[in-house]
């Protein structure tokens, strides 16, 4: 929960790096996400219909939002559209092996060919620009990009 006492709560005493900007709103979706969470979760749990025809319509409101969100990784982080397609196309042949339709052999996802190639160590030590863990490389990737 915000400390909404502390004036300076959230704030940022720097402008943040793109990847950094790409993390928060990763942080601000997940927001709206526990947002619908709470707001249904509110809305089964009362039976006063005002209030809930009013936490269901906000709680559609936070649905907007993350889309607003989701939209916004999708521009800055020119690779989110490859991963999010891959991680449909595994629903769906998941969803047709169900149906007992088969479908086409799955490729390999984008994630999964990431981790098959060979990274490459750089050492970061002590004292160099290591302003976050924005910085803390294995090869060229970031380690935030093969654990998401
Ligand atoms: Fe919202």
């Amino acid at each position: 929960m915000p400390e909404f006492a502390d004036p300076f709560s959230g704030m940022i005493p720097r402008k943040m790096t793109k990847e950094e900007l790409i993390r928060a709103i990763r942080l601000d979706l997940t927001a709206e996400e526990e947002a619908i969470h709470l707001y249904m979760a509110h809305a089964d749990a009362t039976d006063d219909p005002l209030a809930k025809k009013v936490l269901i319509d906000v709680a559609n409101e936070e649905r907007v939002h993350a889309g607003e969100f989701q939209r916004l990784l999708s521009i800055l982080a020119s690779d989110e559209d490859k991963f999010l397609e891959d991680g449909a196309r595994e629903v769906d042949v998941m969803q047709a092996e169900l149906s007992g339709a088969g479908g086409p052999q799955e490729e390999l996802s984008t994630q999964e060919e990431v981790l098959q190639e060979p990274v490459e160590e750089m050492e970061i030590t002590a004292g160099e620009n290591n302003t976050g863990p924005s910085k803390n490389i294995i090869g060229a990737r970031t380690i935030g990009s093969l654990i998401d």
